[in-house]
């Protein structure tokens, strides 16, 4: 497994994997790896030749500073990870090399940046498409792959892809799951053992149970999401949103639509938790994801 630590290494990997006509898979991440983010890497290896990953805290997408300093830097048990996995190169910038003194550029994705997570997290999506555009520029992959518990991220970086003309055909991998249902995350480490094992799996229960009232042929949707979120805060949450929304571009769901996405945000004590499930209301009961 190669490292790169600048730029001007990782182009010279790549240029090597271009000339020898080696397809490529990118897997961006922000480090403090888990089965999540492995089952990342494993759907890249599916398609691509050469897979590289990056690891990167991008601070531009932080929109609290203690959240940026608190986030947790493993990079030394990442990094036998993916050698475990099998992955070709891990690109591991410095944040003077992404972002050098006087860097003022910024891609906006409009829309879909200021609502749900982007209205909870001023600034975020921005800090994430500038960084994923910066990415898909240095590392020119065939192939990017993105997790779908962030559906909202996955849908913002396949319209800037496709806005900007990247060639990079975009991935999406199914969210993977504790045995209680809880969707991995990195900030599942800021809870304690009780939280972890007895509390958070409720919300991916109510997201869960939301679906399944859809499928039943609930249509009040307002209704499903404020009795979810009265439940969640009784438990110990505190709910950020949970949100019923049209799954192709995340507006307000009417009656009339057929392909849904419950998405929801709850804070557990120090943990900030998201996850979302789709409602496919045409396909019959059982096989809608
Ligand atoms: O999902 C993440 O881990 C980050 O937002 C990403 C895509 C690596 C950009 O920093």
């Amino acid at each position: 497994m190669i490292l790169a630590n600048d730029k001007d290494a990782l182009r010279v990997v790549m240029r090597g994997y271009r000339s020898n006509a080696e397809t490529t898979a990118f897997v961006p991440t922000l480090g403090n790896l888990h089965d999540g983010h492995l089952s990342l890497v494993r759907k890249a290896q599916d398609v691509a030749d050469r897979i590289v990953v990056s690891i990167f805290v991008n601070p531009t997408q932080f929109d609290k500073a203690a959240d940026l300093a608190d986030y947790p830097r493993t990079t030394d048990k990442d990094l036998v990870l993916l050698k475990e996995e099998g992955v070709d190169l891990v690109f591991l910038p410095s944040a003077e090399d992404m972002y050098p003194v006087g860097s003022a550029a910024r891609v906006e994705v409009d829309g879909i940046s200021d609502i749900l997570e982007g209205d909870s997290r001023p600034g975020h999506f921005s800090g994430v498409a500038t960084i994923v555009a910066k990415l898909f520029n240095l590392v020119q992959p065939d192939y990017s792959v993105f997790g779908e518990k962030d559906f909202q991220q996955l849908m913002l970086v396949k319209r800037m892809e496709a806005d900007l003309d990247f060639g990079i055909e975009i991935i999406g991998a199914p969210t993977a799951r504790e045995s209680s249902g809880l969707a991995m995350s990195s900030r599942n480490n800021y809870l304690n053992t009780k939280q972890r094992n007895d509390i958070a799996p409720k919300f991916h229960a109510e997201l869960q149970k939301i679906k399944y009232a859809i499928l039943e042929g609930n249509k009040d949707f307002l209704s499903l999401q404020s009795t979810s979120i009265n439940y969640l805060n009784q438990q110990g949450f505190k709910a950020d949103y949970i949100e019923v929304r049209n799954a192709e571009d995340l507006s307000v769901a009417s009656a009339e639509d057929k392909d849904l996405v419950v998405l929801g945000s709850a804070w557990l004590g120090k943990a900030r938790l998201i996850d979302n499930l789709t409602v496919n209301i045409g396909l019959p009961k059982g096989e809608d994801g």
